[in-house]
């Protein structure tokens, strides 16, 4: 039997994102910091089982099964331990020590062959770049503007005639089958063996830890009548939709956002020139696995597509694919140049920052393609227009988000604030059902089971949070929070209980409040109570935190008040008058939300 090394254990698990493996077997969702799905493990209807991928494990709030990858797996899979983490290894490509299973062990070799072809390849394409024979490619990057860093960086190259790479990687040892497996070479009727890549300038694809596991190759004779880019096939090592191109360079930037690009050259362009933080989707539509993996180095995506029409539609399906992943998508808007990179060249970095600066988010894009279609100084056509705004303002589900971009639209377009308002009210209100969002997934209240007893796990933590902070930090707390806040307002039994029995303190000191709270005697309270105060919130400024609950608190007091009224308009004893008055209400409590932020 073969033991595994701790080192290589936690190489598994770093290559196997919990999120990605979970994902293959549960529709996740994200939402707020993780992701929640219907458990594997039991039966349910609602989804109580959640993912981590900070803390890269999972738990069932059902069941109370959790832990990591390689258990998620072994439980999944009914295997032992070891047999999953030999399953992940395979999955992300990791070579084992000599393992029982000749299968296995043949893949394994074949890929570490593959791994070192690649290498190889790369180095031998490169080199040959610097060649006399390789003048038309030594033009054509000058032509490019590529400088010598920028070659180095990406380890550009220049690819042979014939049968050149064939022979080189013969030379080095290699077999056949193993040159065969990594589609560099093809082997033709006449038995013959060719490169892929004749006469192109080649671009090494790398994957996060930069080992080269494809290549794309771009025709250096705009005349020839030859596919502009040809790229490897997909193999043992390479899934074209699990990489990006570049991310092992963009993951070492301190930026803020990744810029996602379509091309090579654009990828490569924008990195001379100091913005380091892009990758390329080389072309093809945006993957969910992409996505994943672009979330796990950024939260903020900014979408530079090319500007033609077909660059329009990709962009708003790459956005969406985008959010599901719980990224903040925006899209830069360019105009004067084809794609970034001649926009680049044309304007300089500066010019293309502000572009990132200014990029723009879906709803906005959205308008931005209805305002295309019209003539605005046509006062038909903006009738149109703005009943076309009203109907995608509408569909926004969130409706904090709903009316920030009323206010931004009011305002752009100069029009009343209040007459968007009730047009986007009067079709919500004629769909039938107002949508309330849910910002977080509904987690059962731990004090009372039962359907109708679920609390928002972000309402839950807000009101956990008030508890601990009470109990904790009574100074700097007690006043602001006893004061302002209503046990009404907690939905939470043990919550309500604890905020009742701090508030009712003779003294509010740590110790004071800290006896009262462990005078009662029922264990579901202790219990609830403890796990609060094991939580990790991150509190760096307590007033901060304060200024935030009550902002929050207040802000929910309203929202309650307006479901009030919008189960009243859906009433039918409900006289019309009266309704007038609640619609008149509600416009107001939805532009004082919207004033908010
Ligand atoms: P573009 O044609 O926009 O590429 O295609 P580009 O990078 O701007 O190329 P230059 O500036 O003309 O050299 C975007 C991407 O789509 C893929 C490539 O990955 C390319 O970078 N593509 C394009 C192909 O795979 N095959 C093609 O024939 C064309
Ligand atoms: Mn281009």
């Amino acid at each position: 039997m073969v033991q595994y090394s701790d080192e290589l254990k936690e190489e598994i698990r770093q290559a196997n994102d919990i999120v990605d493996v979970v994902s293959q077997y549960v529709t996740l969702k994200r939402s707020g910091r993780n992701y929640f799905g219907l458990c594997p493990f039991h039966k349910e209807k609602s989804p109580s089982f959640s993912v981590s991928p900070d803390r890269q494990y999972y738990h069932c709030f059902g069941c109370n099964k959790g832990g990591d990858v390689f258990t998620f797996v072994a439980d999944i899979e009914k295997i032992s331990f070891k047999e999953a983490m030999e399953m992940l290894a395979e999955r992300a490509k990791i070579e084992l020590p000599t393992s029982d299973d000749p299968e296995l062990n043949k893949r394994q070799y074949m890929r570490s062959r593959m791994y070192a072809i690649n290498a190889d390849t790369a180095i031998f394409y490169h080199e040959r770049l610097y060649k006399p024979l390789a003048k038309i490619a030594q033009d054509y990057v000058k032509k490019r503007h590529l400088d010598n860093k920028t070659l180095k960086a990406f380890k550009i190259g220049y690819s042979g005639e014939y049968n050149d790479l064939y022979k080189f990687l013969k030379a080095k040892g290699y077999k056949d089958n193993e040159i065969l497996a990594t589609g560099l070479v093809n082997k033709n009727d006449r038995g013959e063996f060719i490169d892929r890549f004749r006469k192109r300038l080649m671009f090494p694809i790398m994957d996060v830890s930069g080992k080269v596991v494809a290549f794309g190759g771009r025709k250096l004779d705009e005349n020839e009548k030859v596919a502009k880019y040809i790229n490897s096939n997909e193999n043992l090592v390479y899934s074209k939709k699990r990489h990006l191109f570049a991310l092992n360079l963009a993951k070492q930037s301190d930026a803020k956002n990744i810029i996602l690009v379509e091309g090579y050259m654009d990828a490569i362009s924008l990195h001379q020139r100091g913005i380091n933080n892009v990758v390329a989707s080389l072309g093809t539509a945006l993957t969910d696995e992409q996505a994943r993996l672009l979330r796990k180095y950024s939260e903020q995506i900014i979408l530079s597509y090319d500007s033609d029409g077909a660059g329009q539609e990709a962009i708003r399906r790459g956005i969406e694919i985008l959010e599901a992943q719980g990224c903040d998508a925006r899209v830069l808007q360019m105009e004067g140049a084809k794609d970034p990179d001649e926009f680049i060249i044309k304007y300089g970095t500066a010019k293309f920052n502000k572009l990132v600066e200014n990029a723009i988010s879906l709803t906005e894009f959205k308008i931005k393609m209805l305002k295309q279609k019209y003539n605005l100084d046509n006062p038909q056509d903006k009738v149109k227009f703005l009943r076309e705004v009203t109907i995608l303002l509408s569909k926004i589900d969130n409706s904090i988000e709903r009316e920030i971009y009323i206010d931004k639209f009011a305002l752009n377009y100069d029009i009343s604030k209040d007459a968007i308002y009730s047009e986007v009210n009067k079709i919500l209100y004629k769909k039938g059902k107002p949508k309330e969002e849910v910002l977080d997934k509904k987690i059962p209240n731990l004090s009372k089971e039962g359907e109708e007893n679920k609390i928002d796990a972000s309402v839950l933590k807000r009101e956990n949070m008030i508890i601990y902070l009470l109990v904790n930090n009574p100074v700097e707390t007690y006043n602001t929070l006893i004061e302002k806040i209503s046990e009404n307002y907690f939905k939470n039994e043990h919550n309500k209980q604890a905020f009742s029995i701090i508030k009712s303190v003779e003294k509010a000191d740590i110790e004071s409040i800290n006896k009262a709270i462990s005078n009662i005697e029922d264990p579901d309270f202790q219990n609830h109570i403890s796990e609060i105060m094991l939580s990790d919130y991150e509190i760096t400024s307590i007033d901060k935190c304060v200024e935030d609950i009550l902002s929050t608190y207040n802000k929910s007091i309203l929202q309650e008040r307006k479901s009030e009224i919008l189960k009243k308009l859906d009433d039918e004893k409900v006289t019309d008058e009266e309704k007038n008055q609640l619609m008149k209400e509600l416009n107001d409590i939805i532009i004082k939300l919207a004033n908010r932020k």
